[in-house]
């Protein structure tokens, strides 16, 4: 038994649908040797997956980044997320999909005979944020970004993401918000947006984010709501005088951050801009 994990729930690992204690990797797997690999967690609501077709463009991105061999097409991963969910009575969920190299010799370099990708799927058991959540924030603290320079590549090698959402975990909030040479890139796991002035800001798309699928989504609910929109440099300071913080990503969807490093953001509660958006993000699901 894995903590937290119900047995029974099945899993796809290479071509077989598995109970989840049954599903055995090597521990020759380039994923587990040398965190070689990529991932995907695609929110579902009600049995529909949101922003599928994005986020298998991102899956696609990540695997041609790394080089890593295509396991399907576009109808094959489409055909796996419907198998999973098929396969599991949970209508509000994620699909966890996960690709590694291989199994090979251990040997730093890709594996001269080409091998085939290791191909991962689960549903795993999620809900949404709290109607508290959504009412009164989320807490963050400020550190230092010390992760890759690729961040814009979803990879398994997650350390950097794990130490700093630990960061947070040892402060008592919810989120860090990552600065490098002094500007804003992201949170541990999540995307952070900026209001100020009334305009909505967010880090440009470049290799120190991950572009998250609500990154665009929010672009989206900001234009439909008549909010400017400007992706661009933002430093330290703007974000600590900023009059609403917000975080995104498929399992927060976005929430408002209300207290940064122990001090109230603009009046401390979520704002009008949280207010406009998380509407357009709940209409959204509401149409899937
Ligand atoms: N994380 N930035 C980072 C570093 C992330 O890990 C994530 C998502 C995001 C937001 O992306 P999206 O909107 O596509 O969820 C931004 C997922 C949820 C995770 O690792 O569990």
């Amino acid at each position: 038994m894995i903590p937290g994990v119900p047995g029974e729930s099945q899993v796809y690992l290479n071509g077989e649908f598995l109970r989840v204690d049954e599903a055995k990797v090597s521990v020759l797997d380039r994923g587990f040797i040398f965190g070689d690999g990529i991932y995907e967690v695609v929110p579902v609501y009600h049995g529909n997956a949101f922003r599928m077709a994005e986020h298998l463009n991102r899956l696609d991105r990540s695997l041609a980044a790394l080089r890593i061999a295509q396991p399907f097409g576009r109808e094959g991963w489409i055909d796996l997320i419907q198998q999973l969910l098929a396969r599991t009575d949970m209508e509000t969920c994620i699909v966890y999909l996960q690709v590694t190299r291989g199994v090979a010799k251990r040997d730093h370099q890709f594996p001269s005979v080409p091998v085939a990708p290791t191909v991962f799927g689960m549903v795993s058991a999620w809900s949404p944020p709290t109607a508290a959540q959504r009412a009164q924030g989320v807490a963050a603290i400020g550190i230092p970004d010390e992760r890759w320079l690729h961040c814009e590549i979803k990879s398994v090698s997650l350390l950097g993401n794990v130490l700093a959402k630990q960061q947070a975990v040892d402060a008592q909030v919810d989120e860090v918000v990552q600065f490098r040479d002094g500007y804003l890139t992201e949170g541990s796991s999540t995307n952070i947006w900026v209001v100020s002035g009334g305009k909505l800001l967010a880090p440009p798309k470049n290799n120190l984010i991950l572009e998250g699928i609500r990154y665009g989504l929010m672009g989206e609910l900001a234009a439909e709501a008549g909010i400017p929109f400007e992706s661009r440099r933002i430093s330290q300071q703007e974000v600590e005088q900023a009059d609403e913080l917000m975080l995104s990503s498929a399992t927060k969807e976005v929430l408002a951050i209300v207290s940064l490093d122990g001090k109230p953001v603009g009046s401390g509660k979520p704002g009008p801009v949280f207010e406009q958006l998380r509407a357009g993000y709940d209409a959204r699901i509401a149409a899937l």
